[in-house]
């Protein structure tokens, strides 16, 4: 099924997990269906469910700065997250959550189709780059998943918590504007 209409209504009646059944809305993905940059986040938050678009509170305030701090708007990239449904009291989406939720996001890359994909935070990059991944030590480091050039950077809300691991964020982040000047040329 790979049609934006399609995979965007099977996902607003989705019943694939248990999440269905304490979401306001599920939050399948905003932005450029042509962008080069993706980003993945984990799931949606209290507010993301409430509006239906990802990123929408603190963290999506900082992630809105660290776009912009490498000349990019929200409206040029494209956002989704690993699970489409909000879990309760923000807990880490389940193995089971996930598996069942992941086609949707193979589905929007494939649309997509975007040169480089940003895993934002451990969750999503234990999901799109290996199960083992540890941030702390491989965040900023490239790898290659199925062809697409794919990094993963803190999530905003970590480094909400944490914000002594900005500086190396933003060196993170200038690896992914070089990128993307290298694919311009
Ligand atoms: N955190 C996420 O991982 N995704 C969102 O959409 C919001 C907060």
């Amino acid at each position: 099924m790979l049609n934006w209409n399609d995979l965007e209504k099977t996902c607003a009646e989705c019943k694939n997990c248990p999440l269905y059944a304490g979401r306001t809305n599920p939050v399948f993905g905003v932005g450029d269906k042509n962008a080069r940059v993706m980003f993945v986040g984990e799931g949606p938050g209290e507010r993301e469910d409430a509006l239906g678009e990802p990123f929408v509170g603190r963290a999506g305030q900082l992630l809105d700065s660290m776009l912009a701090s490498i000349g990019l708007e929200r409206a040029e990239v494209y956002i989704a997250n690993i699970v489409k449904c909000r879990p309760p009291q923000n807990r880490d989406p389940l193995a089971e959550e996930q598996n069942a939720c992941i086609g949707y996001l193979e589905n929007q890359i494939r649309l997509v189709s975007p040169d480089i994909i940003v895993c934002l935070g451990r969750i999503a990059a234990m999901k799109m780059i290996r199960e083992d991944f540890k941030i702390s030590r491989e965040h900023g480091t490239w790898f290659e998943r199925n062809g697409i050039r794919t990094i993963a950077l803190y999530h905003p809300a970590a480094l909400l918590r944490d914000p002594r691991k900005l500086p190396e964020t933003f060196e993170d982040l200038r690896k992914i504007e070089i990128a993307l000047e290298e694919l311009a040329q």
